[in-house]
This record gives C-alpha cells, sequence and structure tokens, in this order.
C-alpha cells in the first residue's frame, strides 16, 4: 500500500464502491496506486467469498502483482481488445473530471486500458479535487530516454515553468518506467487540457503524458469517498 495516511478511509470507501459495481463475466481493468489497491483487494475478496467470475488486466507490475496474490485471474494486455470496466485512482480531479495521472508512473497503461474500456470509474479521496488542473500537481510525461533534452525544450516552448526528471526512492538515479522509459514532471498552468494533452501528445518522443482529458470518467462515474459515504461526482 503507498500511504496509509488520514485518506486511506475515503480512499478505500471509494475503492470498495467501484469494486461493487463489477459484474460476473466482466472484463476488468485494474489501475494503480493505494485507491485502486483497495478495490484490487476487494474484488479478489468477492472473487474467493462470492464467486465472482472476472477476468483483468492490469496497468503495472504493481496492480498486477496485488490481483495475482489476491487470486484474480489477469490476462496480458496485447491478448484483449476491449473491457468492460477499469477502475483508477487519480492525482488530480477538476470540476469537468478532466484528470492528471501519473504519480506511480503508470499513466501510459493506464491510459490505454481506460481507452479500452466501456465504463472507467475513477476512485479517490477529497484531496484529489481541485478548481483547475495543474494548480497542485505537476503533469507526468513518459518520454523515451534519448529524447529527453529534445522533450524538455518542447515542453518550455509550451508553457511549462518548471520540468524536473523523476528520481525514484530506494535507486539511485530516475524512475525507468515499467516500459523502459523516464518520467518528466512538467508544471503548467492549463487553461485548456484537452488542447494541452493533445500538444504535448504530438512531441516526438513523448510516450504520453498523465493528462486525462480524451479520456475522463463519464459524469458521475467519480467517487469520491468521504466521512459518512461515497459521493459521485458531476461533471459541471
Ligand atoms: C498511478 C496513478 C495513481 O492512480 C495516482 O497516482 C493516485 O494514486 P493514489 O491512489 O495512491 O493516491 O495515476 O500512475
Amino acid at each position: 500500500m503507498k500511504d496509509a495516511s488520514a485518506n486511506a478511509e475515503g480512499k478505500r470507501a471509494a475503492g470498495l464502491a467501484a469494486a461493487a459495481l463489477v459484474e460476473n463475466g466482466q472484463w476488468v481493468g485494474l489501475g494503480t496506486g493505494s485507491t485502486a489497491a483497495f478495490a484490487i483487494s476487494e474484488l479478489g475478496r468477492r472473487v474467493q467469498e462470492e464467486g465472482l467470475q472476472i477476468q483483468c488486466v492490469a496497468t503495472s507490475l504493481q496492480s498486477r502483482n496485488l490481483a495475482l496474490e489476491s487470486g484474480l485471474r489477469v490476462m496480458p494486455l496485447d491478448r484483449v481488445a476491449r473491457i468492460d470496466l477499469s477502475i483508477d485512482g487519480a492525482d488530480e480531479i477538476d470540476p469537468q473530471l478532466n484528470l492528471i495521472k501519473g504519480g506511480g508512473a503508470a499513466h501510459t497503461i493506464e491510459k490505454l486500458v481506460h481507452s479500452m474500456a466501456d465504463r472507467f470509474i475513477v476512485v479517490a479521496d477529497p484531496s484529489k479535487l481541485s478548481p483547475r488542473l495543474g494548480d497542485r500537481f505537476a503533469v507526468p510525461v513518459e518520454a523515451l530516454p534519448s529524447a529527453c533534452a529534445f522533450v524538455i525544450r518542447r515542453l518550455e516552448q509550451l508553457g511549462a515553468a518548471e520540468i524536473k526528471l523523476r528520481h525514484g526512492s530506494g535507486k539511485d538515479g530516475p524512475v525507468i518506467t515499467d516500459n523502459g522509459n523516464l518520467v518528466l514532471d512538467a508544471r503548467f498552468q492549463i487553461e485548456d487540457p484537452l488542447q494541452l494533452e493533445r500538444s504535448i501528445k504530438s512531441i516526438p518522443g513523448v510516450v504520453e503524458s498523465g493528462i486525462f482529458a480524451a479520456r475522463k470518467p463519464r459524469s458521475g462515474d467519480c467517487l469520491i469517498g468521504e466521512e459518512g459515504g461515497v459521493r459521485q461526482l458531476q461533471s459541471v
């Protein structure tokens, strides 16, 4: 589990509420991070105790390992063309339900999996809500290692105020993603999330950004775990 903070109860409530939406026979996409982990563990419990029959795909090594430990069937992503429902956390959520993701550096596969899904459920605690995307979190950009200097220059041209190569803990040097790439965390004042997502994606050498504006949850599909229950966030 990534953290055991005061927000853990909200994360747990949201994760359990999302897991309760899963139905027999479905293909399920499993997100990454501490909130998604609550949903994965709960799905494992439902499989063991309720006989729920599902097949899953994972968005990271971390979620794959947790899913297998929880007793879930995990299929390789390259064998799957569509998913019924996917569940994931977020780092920042704006009032239109645009997201910043990638705190766990898993946003490339997360975006792929959630784009394959008919329904994308986001689970979070209230600390993730923000009046404007980018106010609280830098945009993670996965880039080919050989492209990093060029990508930094292009991100600056797009208006990034500060760009940091993400470093790991428990390892000297930069974070290497599950895809073998680097992550640049770029601070932006974001006026138009969809336009910025497209602009970053068009930079040669960029694999994917953590802006989820083209693929975001539908109104009501963002579950916020709060004191007293789980709120379905409506897009404004
Ligand atoms: C991983 C992600 C996570 O979903 C995001 O960082 C939220 O994590 P947590 O639920 O631990 O707060 O995007 O790449």
